[in-house]
Order: structure tokens, then sequence, then C-alpha cells
């Protein structure tokens, strides 16, 4: 076999192992890591963990269309704003990008069956592309979340672990059926290799609109879209593709906002949480914080948090302005897009990209 083109490396003590989706947490000092690869980026494709691009677990996702909200633009006052429409996914998020990174590397490392807890949408990309690769799926997901996504989950054929209470019950139940099973925790949100998947939507943009972007407006919870994004950027700029980076404003609800407030120096603890019907975001306790943080500070970012009235008339703006219909954790991003127009941290004059990253279809109206 060939040497693989990668290694884990810890993000807190900088230990390096092999590849595994089984190990989330460095033996050492027990952080996370990150992916980190044996050639330098050439700018063309994102670097990816797998041995051979050939045979990703695909559905087809990615190259989604890049659409100008020219109404959306005119009432904010905006000179450009373009929409990277993630919905049009194979099933209905950007998550889909991740999950076939993370499902080629489980089945090319010899995982049969694997855990997986989820706010719904990931957990139904997830349970879609173990379907796609023969591998047995166990999703761990809220109770509360919406029955689009939990039916998702279960008519891709992977077992639906519904847990009462908010996101992280789904997250501790799944950690003890782990425990109890022996089984492979794949969990998205601490493998290194979710993340790497969204990298290509940095690439496609600048494909579609080369590096005329100032910012990028996107709703975060557990970061994946943000760390990949950031990434993809970067080994671009490395590479000497581009010159710049945009700038990444994070959208959380502001009844769940440990990044924004980590951001802003703001005391805040999830115990401070509150409910939110921005469900995708409603991550209190994000284990890859500060990666998130330094992704935002490196790029001379911000944070900002939105109302919970703002999700509802952004979705339905959206949907009857542009015609398309976001999942209310998607339109939570054009809230935050307003207010920080109005705070002057996006001048009129600049041209953002808002990814919309999931589908109305599957929630029911508020
Ligand atoms: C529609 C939607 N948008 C955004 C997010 C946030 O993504 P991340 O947790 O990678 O920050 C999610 C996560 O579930 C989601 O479902
Ligand atoms: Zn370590």
């Amino acid at each position: 076999m060939s040497e693989p083109n990668h290694q884990l490396r810890c993000l807190d003590c900088s230990l390096k192992q092999p590849p595994s989706v089984s190990d989330l947490h460095c033996a050492k000092c027990g952080g996370l890591f990150t992916v980190e690869y044996r050639d330098a980026p050439d700018g063309s494709q994102p670097r990816l963990p797998v041995d051979d691009p050939l045979t990703v677990n695909s559905l087809g996702e990615g190259d989604t269309p890049v659409v100008s909200l020219e109404r959306t633009a005119e009432s904010l006052g905006l000179e450009w704003l373009w929409a990277k429409m993630e919905f049009l996914s194979p099933t209905g998020s950007f998550k889909d990008r991740g999950s076939a990174v993370l499902t080629t590397m489980g089945r090319d490392l010899g995982v049969t069956e694997f855990v997986e807890d989820s706010s719904g949408n990931a957990g139904a990309s997830l349970s879609a592309y173990a379907a796609a690769a023969g591998l047995k799926a166990h999703v761990f997901a809220p109770a509360s979340a919406a029955s689009g996504k939990l039916d998702q989950i279960q008519v891709y054929g992977a077992s639906l672990h519904r847990i009462e209470g908010p996101r992280q019950a789904a997250t501790d139940a799944a950690e003890e059926f782990v425990a109890e099973r022996g089984l492979v925790y794949m969990s998205h949100n601490l493998s290194p290799y979710f993340s790497e998947g969204m990298k290509s939507v940095s690439f496609e943009l600048v494909e579609v609109l080369g590096d005329e972007l100032d910012h990028i407006v996107l709703p975060v919870g557990n970061g994946s879209l943000l760390i990949g994004m950031v990434r993809g950027y970067r080994e671009l700029k490395e590479a000497g593709a581009i010159d710049r980076v945009p700038r990444f404003h994070c959208v959380q609800a502001h009844a769940v906002r440990p990044l924004v407030a980590a951001l802003n120096g703001e005391e805040w603890s999830p115990e401070d949480a509150l409910p939110t019907q921005a469900s995708g975001i409603a991550t209190s306790d994000p284990p890859r914080l500060p990666e998130m943080v330094d992704a935002v500070q490196a790029t001379k970012g911000s944070g900002v948090t939105v109302p919970e009235d703002s999700l509802a008339i952004w979705q339905k703006r959206l949907a009857s302005t542009e015609g398309i219909f976001a999942e209310l954790t998607s339109a939570a991003a054009f809230a935050g897009l307003e207010i920080l127009i109005e705070s002057g941290t996006i001048d009129r004059g600049a041209s953002v990209c808002v990814p919309i990253t999931g589908s109305g279809l599957k929630e029911p109206l508020s």
C-alpha cells in the first residue's frame, strides 16, 4: 500500500499520528486533530485526505450555483450580493461535501458501522452517504428536530435514535452508545475529515468570482463550513492562486452564541443557552471553538447575533423576493448581514457572498 498523503496533527500539542476515523482525540493531551498534508497545495483543487479522488463516495455534491441576489442587494443598499446555493446539494444541505470525504475515509479505513450525532442535516447527509458506501449508520438527533430531517435519516436506512432535550443531549447519548457497543464514533464535529470537504466551496467561489469577494457571511454552529472554507482560501493563497482572503463574518442566534461571545470578549457559558429556532446553529459548546475563533480572526472577520423573530422574517423575504426557500438557520445569515451593514462592518460598496446552507423544505413553517 502506498504512503498516505497526510497525517493527523493535534491542535494542542502537535503530536502526529497516522490517518484514523476512530481516533478523535490526541492520545497524549486529549486535543482534537487537524489534517496535515505531505505535499504543498497547488491551488488547482483542494487537497483531500482520500487515496484516490476518483474513488470518493460521491452523490454529485459540490459545484452548486452562485446566484446574484439583485433585489436583496438593492434593498440592503449593497453593491453585490451573491448566494452560494448549497441547499441544492444531494440531501439539501452543504453537509454533503463533508459526508463524501468522511464516509470515504471510513470505508477505506475498514469501518462497516458507525455512530454519529447531529442536529438533523448532517445526520441526514451521513445516512445517505453511508447508504451509498454500504455502511451501517446510527444517528443520534434531538427528538425536536424537524420531521423532514428525521424522516430523511430513516429513509436512507440509518438507525435513528431520537433524544429528548437540547442538542448536547444527543451528543452525550451517542458517546454512551459508542462506549456500550464498542462501535466507531465517526463524529462529524470531532473528526478533522468532515470540514476538509468544505474547502471546495472556496475553490468554486474563486473559480466563478475570482478574488473580488470582500466578505462571506455564514451561519456557524460547530464551525465545519467556517473552518473548511477558511482552510480552502488559505490553500489558494499559499498556492498563489489569489492575493487576498475575504473576511468571514459568523452569524449565531442571540440565544446560543458561544463563538460570537468568544470573539467579542463576552462572558458566556453553555448554561446561558436559550431555545432557538435556528436548530443548525444551536450548538452551545462547540468542541472546535478555539479553531473557529482563529479562523475568523485570521480573516479579520467578526461575529454577530440575530434575534429569533428575524429568522422567519428573512426566510419569507428570501422566498417571496428571490424565490429561494432557505431553512431558518440559513436565513439567519441574512439577518446577520443586515446588521453588519447597518453597523458599518460591511460597507455598501462591498461584494458579499452568503452560502445558503440548507433547504426550507425540511422544516414546517413557523
Ligand atoms: C442549515 C445549516 N446551516 C449551518 C449549519 C452550521 O454548520 P456548522 O455546524 O458546520 O457550523 C448547520 C449545521 O447543522 C446547518 O444545518
Ligand atoms: Zn495533543
